[in-house]
This record gives structure tokens, C-alpha cells and sequence, in this order.
């Protein structure tokens, strides 16, 4: 068994490596301890809370509602869980948009309250000064183009982006853009494949895709809906490696028959 100062923490700088070395990228969210402790154990290389915790662990119907405490609370349980793996954390909507000062006063924040690694922002050239600042005062930022859901109300569906030519212009400028200033990667979501190879052929920063085809620089998935608890969401870009839905539900009608029969607990089971 490993002891914390064997294991080599991935690192900004270890992702550049990776993407040099033609290393594929591997990266999950994960919004508790206990989860987190198992991608880490099993080797992620990113772990993202992601503002998807307002869907999956709130239930709310966007990711819009999530707040800045809410995330940091997240954040915290994730770190406490993680040896290896870096850690992202999306600003959530309203802690970056549009207010430079505001958008570094929340990445400070995430980063002294939870122990963070660095932040995710959605969005190219038109949240220029929130990037820009947030990374003057020494925190690695991470990209996010393409279909980005803290804009749902802005493009009305979640459809694949950037298949018209002027959108998919603008997604390959604004990853130049972002590179240019400093982001050590960026999150492609649900761009067609093709546009998605010339961006991560384009820039050297890892890009990481979700719904963004094969040949980006690294893959990520909602750890929910790759395990099968998020039993609705079906899109053709995700694979389900387990149904734990299924599983857990029958674990657990199990567990009530055996309270109500009283086979549970046994004479073994107790003091
Ligand atoms: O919040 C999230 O889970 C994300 C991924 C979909 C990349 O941003």
C-alpha cells in the first residue's frame, strides 16, 4: 500500500506533460468524501466539482441555483478524500460574470476555504477580466466552451453547439484566446468531433472533451450518470459502466423485507 508521500500528485504542469506525451487525460466529478476517496484510489487524474452538484445532489433543473458556499462546501469534502488527483471547482453562475473583482474575490474564496487546486469558468474572450485577474493572483483556471449550462437560458436547449461555421470560428478563436492568456486547459462540451480534434490539434494546453468525440486530449463524464444512478439521462455521448440505480434499489428493497420479516438483524447482528 502507498503511503501520501509516495503518490506523485497530479499538477498543472503533469497535464502539459501528459498531453506532450500523447497521454490520454482522465477526469470525473465528484461533490463528496466518500466518492472522491474511490476515483482517487482508482486513479483519476481531475477530479471537477462541478455545478452539476445543483443537479445530481440538489435536483434542481439547471445548474444556475448552486451557490458560492454551496460549491465550497463540496469543494472541502472532495479535497479531505484526495492524495492524488487535482482538483477543479467551477465558479458558480452569478461569482464571476461580468464583475473582474467579484470573479477573483470567489476564486479566492474556493481556493483558502476548501483547499482547491485551481477554478473552472464558462465562457471565451467576453469574461476576459475575470480570467485575467483570477490568474494575476497565482490560481491556475481551467476553460469551458461549447455548450455551457450556466448559459441554458441564453441557447434554450442543451443541443449539440458550434455546428454552424460562425459558432464554430468563434469556439476555435476563443480557445486561442484562452491559451494565450494562461488557462491550463479547457472543457469542450458536446461540439462535433471534428471541430473538437482541430482545437486540441490547435492549442497545446489539454483539452478535455465531454460529448467532444475521440480525439481530444482527455475525457470527462458526470461520475453519476457513468455509474448509472442518473437513470433518465441518456445521451448518445455517455457510457454507463454500471446500472447502480437497479443495484441500489434492490439492496435496499432487500433490506426492508428483511427489517419487516425480522431476519435482519440476526442473533449474530447484535450485542
Ligand atoms: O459541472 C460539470 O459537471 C461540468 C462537466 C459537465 C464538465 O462542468
Amino acid at each position: 500500500m502507498s503511503t501520501y508521500k509516495e503518490v506523485k500528485r497530479v499538477t498543472t504542469h503533469v497535464l502539459q506533460a501528459m498531453k506532450a506525451r500523447n497521454e490520454k487525460i482522465s477526469m470525473l466529478t465528484a461533490y463528496d468524501y466518500s466518492m472522491a476517496r474511490i476515483l482517487d484510489a482508482a486513479g483519476v487524474d481531475i477530479l471537477l466539482v462541478g455545478d452539476s452538484a445543483s443537479n445530481v445532489m440538489a435536483g434542481h433543473e439547471t445548474t444556475l441555483p448552486i451557490t458560492l458556499d454551496q460549491m465550497i462546501y463540496h469543494a472541502s469534502s472532495v479535497i479531505r478524500a484526495v492524495k492524488r488527483a487535482l482538483v477543479v471547482v467551477d465558479l458558480p453562475f452569478g461569482s464571476y460574470q461580468g464583475n473582474s473583482r467579484k470573479a477573483l474575490s470567489s476564486a479566492i474564496r474556493i481556493m483558502k476555504e476548501s483547499g482547491a487546486h485551481s477554478v473552472k469558468l464558462e465562457g471565451g474572450e467576453e469574461i476576459k477580466d475575470s480570467i485575467k485577474r483570477i490568474l494575476s493572483a497565482g490560481v491556475p483556471v481551467m476553460g469551458h466552451l461549447g455548450l455551457t449550462p450556466q448559459s441554458i437560458y441564453k441557447f434554450g436547449t442543451y443541443t449539440v453547439r458550434a455546428k454552424e461555421e460562425a459558432e464554430a470560428e468563434k469556439l476555435i478563436k476563443d480557445a486561442k484566446f484562452l491559451e494565450k492568456i494562461g488557462c491550463f486547459g479547457i472543457v469542450l462540451e458536446k461540439i462535433p468531433a471534428q471541430l473538437a480534434k482541430q482545437v486540441a490539434e490547435t492549442v497545446k494546453i489539454p483539452i478535455i472533451g465531454i460529448g467532444a468525440g475521440k480525439f481530444t486530449d482527455g475525457q470527462v463524464l458526470v461520475t453519476h450518470d457513468l455509474l448509472g444512478i442518473t437513470k433518465d439521462f441518456q445521451p448518445r455521448f455517455l457510457r454507463r459502466y454500471l446500472e447502480l440505480f437497479e443495484e441500489i434499489k434492490g439492496a435496499v428493497e432487500t433490506y426492508i423485507s428483511d427489517v419487516k420479516s425480522q431476519d435482519f438483524p440476526s442473533n449474530k447482528e447484535q450485542y
